[in-house]
């Protein structure tokens, strides 16, 4: 395993609100809320309409504590406004819009003026440095460019910072491959499952993915794991850190991971205010304890988004590499993507650190779940390291299932498949298939 390059902090890069005390941080959060509060009863019915049936007056939020006076937000809400009825100021004001994949019902459509895609570009150009990313590096793009936020928030905040960019967007892998060697980027902004098949794609071309002139890998859009990390570095020899963002607040940058910690996401608390619920009776939970991620847009223009129901169960832990501001704990998965099988709750990031763990399965899966009786099935469809042997299949297989019942408490059927056998994407993964009527 090849050392990972040094990187030298630059501190002296900072933004000045990553220096910020925690005095500060929240004195500013505090304004910022207000006057966000204040914009959104003024400029969107929605609100108005929440915030008078509750009561609950701009002029009543006086503490941060006071956010909880406040209705959360939901898809459904945002779907319910389609298209633009969430926006805060006429339409012309907005200079672009991004819309989720909607891949049941109407899509949400996010809107931005222009200072909002300053605020963004500024947010993703110090994510990037936080990952190590400095001015003057090739940065590869393959994060997705169109409605999806991925790829023009990565771009704008790689321009930000004073990269070269190189748009490559999703697809294309072969174009992908020579394009890392020829221009020789140093950092690259990917989800991790393609990154993971851009990775194959050099073996195959007998390409030692460690020899490339990446160093730093900006991975998110998805849930991925600390093995999920330790295989990348082992095998690449790149830092990779971990990015988070959703359309809702914004796109990529809402929070990332410092590089000289790696140890969950630094959360740009002077732009997002952060709350963790119980999903269920939706009262808040202590920091440091598990429960869905709800986030408030302190700045946004077009679109001030009031405690938005993420959907993501994560944690919220004290700052470290930015001492002021909280992090995140690396996201556990959404809680639609949390499959009850026969009473246990999985989620597909157990299974990627038990298949990780194996030594003979590609990081390649997916949950399929059927319901063939009255009870769900899940059957984990896994890939093979190339050229595994058919008797070696069937041992992993039931090693596998062994492991996923002594450690997640379920049964599950396992087939380990030759290569390529798991359905690839060249953005979001798709970790569950669900096939059960109804
Ligand atoms: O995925 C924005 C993004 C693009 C983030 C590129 C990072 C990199 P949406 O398509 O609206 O936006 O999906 C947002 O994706 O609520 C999470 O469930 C998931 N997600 C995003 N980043 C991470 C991450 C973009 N680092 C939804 N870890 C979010 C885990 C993530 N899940």
């Amino acid at each position: 395993m090849a050392p990972l390059p040094e990187i030298t902090p630059r501190p002296d890069l900072f933004d000045d609100a990553e220096r910020w005390s925690v005095d500060e941080l929240r004195a500013t959060q505090l304004s910022r809320l207000r006057d966000c509060v204040r914009r959104a009863y003024d400029g969107v019915g929605h609100y108005r309409r929440r915030l008078d049936g509750l009561g609950v007056h701009p002029e009543d939020v006086r503490s941060l504590d006071d956010i909880r006076l406040l209705p959360l937000t939901t898809k459904a809400d945002l779907r319910a406004n389609y298209p633009f009825g969430m926006f805060a100021v006429p339409r012309e004001q907005c200079v672009r819009v991004h819309a989720s994949s909607g891949t049941t019902g109407r899509p949400t459509v996010v809107g931005y003026t222009a200072g909002d895609i300053d605020t963004w570009a500024n947010l993703v150009a110090r994510s990037l440095r936080g990952a190590g990313v400095r001015p003057g590096d090739l940065v590869h793009v393959a994060y997705g460019y169109g409605l999806f936020t991925g790829g023009l928030g990565a771009h704008y905040g790689a321009e930000r910072l004073g990269c070269t960019v190189v748009p490559m967007s999703g697809g294309q892998t072969e174009k992908q491959i020579q394009l890392i060697q020829d221009f020789g980027p140093r950092a690259i902004m990917v989800t991790p499952s393609y990154f993971l098949s851009l990775v194959d794609h050099l073996v195959e071309r007998g390409i030692d993915p460690a020899d490339t002139s990446l160093e730093i890998g900006v991975f998110g859009a998805e849930p991925w794991t600390e093995a999920m990390r330790a295989e990348i570095e082992s095998t690449t020899g790149i830092h990779a850190t971990d990015i988070f963002g959703l359309s809702e607040m914004m796109g990529p940058g809402v929070a990332q991971e410092c590089v000289e910690t790696k140890d969950g996401l630094t959360l740009w608390e002077d732009h997002f205010y952060p709350e963790i619920i119980d999903p269920i009776t939706e009262e808040a939970v202590p920091d440091g304890q598990e429960g869905e991620l709800v986030l408030t847009a302190l700045t946004r223009e077009a679109m001030p988004v009031l405690r938005y129901r993420t959907r993501d169960l994560t944690r919220l832990l004290p700052g470290t590499a930015r001492p002021g501001m909280r992090r995140l704990a690396k996201i556990t998965g959404r809680s639609d993507d949390l499959m009850i099988v026969r009473g246990v709750n999985v989620f597909p990031t157990q299974i990627e650190e038990l298949v990780l763990a194996l030594p003979g399965l590609a990081p390649h899966f997916q949950c399929v779940l059927t319901r063939p009786g009255r009870m769900d099935q899940l059957t984990i469809n896994v890939e093979g390291t190339p050229g595994l042997a058919g008797d070696d299949r069937e041992r992993l297989a039931a090693e596998l299932a062994h492991r996923v019942k002594a450690t997640i408490g379920t049964t599950a059927q396992v087939v380990v498949l030759a290569e390529g056998g798991v359905e690839r994407s060249v953005g979001k993964a798709r970790r569950i298939v669900d096939q059960r009527e109804g």
